[in-house]
């Protein structure tokens, strides 16, 4: 293995602890900074991580030993810390999603070309064993050719737990474009690229009360669609059906179902790296449980950076710019057929990215732990 990828983090929020965690596991990264607009925070992870310090957000920029920033930052300010990280010669890794609109994230992608940087986005769970095993299935054809895919994705609402939930309801948040990215990105893994959308989407709640933390009882505005559904037309013709929703309690529908000519499949959780991929052949009795055959095994979130470090310069990363735009562009066209009531077609398209061959890329948690 050559030298691992320095990365300094901009944004210390609630999903950093899971990254830090996995950055203990890879020897891929090496995480030398930290900053936050709240410098407390920021501080608060350089005291618990050895050799991190914590900085401003200009001198974590200009830091000469930060080879990638990942951005956790809210939506609204991907874009804007991403440009600046580019135009300080930085690798950029993003949350999702890559930006609140596909114009941003089209700044994004063309500064990062020009700079010749390279640009990751989350989600990376498409690339755990969940996820790849299924692709694997369909790929050896053990559904036939896909038809039609369904993805469900169902909560009463992000502020029963998140402290700070205003970001999910304002624009670049809502079910589509907060949860979404999963789904889209896991559908174009399994099925590939999309060619048109249409959709419908409401909301119900002008305003929504945080359940927990230092502001519990506070009332949030909401300013998104808060469900909506869609069909997406791939580009092999099958067709997905979308429905994301922060206005319902549960659902039993699987998180994702594919069918093909020959059997059904059911595909774990896109927002997880694991889990029990499911078929149904055509005359079989029951469902099987296939065995983990692909994907990064006891993964979880930062991976898509240790494979980013992995891939040659000028090569597009797994998790990466060209599929974090894709899903965006069809997340944000699923909104705007909502609202005119239009199919609108997909301007960019995107290769299915390569897959991942079952790969054991570090230590599980619980062995690290207990050195
Ligand atoms: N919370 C989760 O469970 C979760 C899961 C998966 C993905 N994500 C994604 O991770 C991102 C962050 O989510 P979170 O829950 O950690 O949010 P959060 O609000 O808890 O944290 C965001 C942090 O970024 C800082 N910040 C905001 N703008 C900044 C700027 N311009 N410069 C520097 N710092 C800035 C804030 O001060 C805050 O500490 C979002 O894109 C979200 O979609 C969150």
């Amino acid at each position: 293995m050559g030298k691992p990828l320095k990365v300094g983090i901009i944004g210390c929020g609630a999903i950093i602890a899971q990254y830090l965690t996995n950055f203990r596991r890879l020897d891929q990264i090496q995480l030398v900074a930290v900053a936050d607009l709240d410098p407390a925070r920021a501080q608060a992870v350089a005291d618990d991580y050895d050799g991190v310090r914590a900085l401003s957000v200009e001198e974590l920029l200009a830091a000469d030993d930060v080879d990638l920033v990942l951005n956790l930052t809210i939506p609204a300010a991907h874009a804007d810390v991403a440009l600046k990280a580019i135009a300080a010669g930085k690798s950029v890794y993003g949350e999702k999603p890559l930006a609140a609109t596909t114009q941003e994230a089209r700044q994004v992608l063309d500064a990062a070309r020009q700079a010749g940087v390279a640009v990751g986005c989350a989600p990376d769970t498409v690339l755990g064993t969940g996820v790849q095993t299924a692709r694997k299935a369909i790929d050896d054809g053990l559904i036939g050719a896909p038809i039609s895919a369904s993805a469900t994705m169902v909560t009463p609402g992000h502020e029963r737990w998140h402290p700070n939930p205003d970001f999910y309801y304002q624009p670049g948040g809502g079910p589509l474009l907060d949860m979404g990215p999963y789904y889209v990105s896991a559908l174009v893994t399994l099925l590939g690229p999309v060619v048109s959308v249409v959709g419908a989407a409401s909301h119900t709640r002008t305003e929504r009360t945080i359940g927990s933390g230092p502001r519990e009882g506070e009332k949030v505005p909401v300013n998104i669609d808060s469900h909506v559904t869609g069909v997406l037309v791939h580009a092999s013709g099958a067709l997905s059906t979308l429905f994301m929703s922060f206005d319902a309690v549960k659902s039993k529908s699987p998180n994702i179902e594919i069918h093909g000519e020959r059997g059904s499949l059911v595909v774990p959780d896109p927002n997880h790296f694991d889990g029990d991929v499911q078929l149904f052949s055509l005359g079989a009795e029951e469902w099987e449980t296939l065995p983990v055959s692909a994907g990064y095994v006891d993964a979880g979130r930062g991976f898509g950076i240790a494979d980013l470090a992995s891939t040659p310069k000028g090569k597009e990363p797994r998790a990466g710019g060209a599929l974090a735009y894709h899903a965006l562009e069809v997340m944000e066209s699923v909104l705007k057929a909502a609202h005119s009531g239009m199919t609108i077609g997909i301007q960019s398209t995107v290769e299915r990215p390569e897959s991942v061959a079952l790969t054991v890329l570090a230590e599980q948690a619980d062995a690290l732990q207990s050195k």
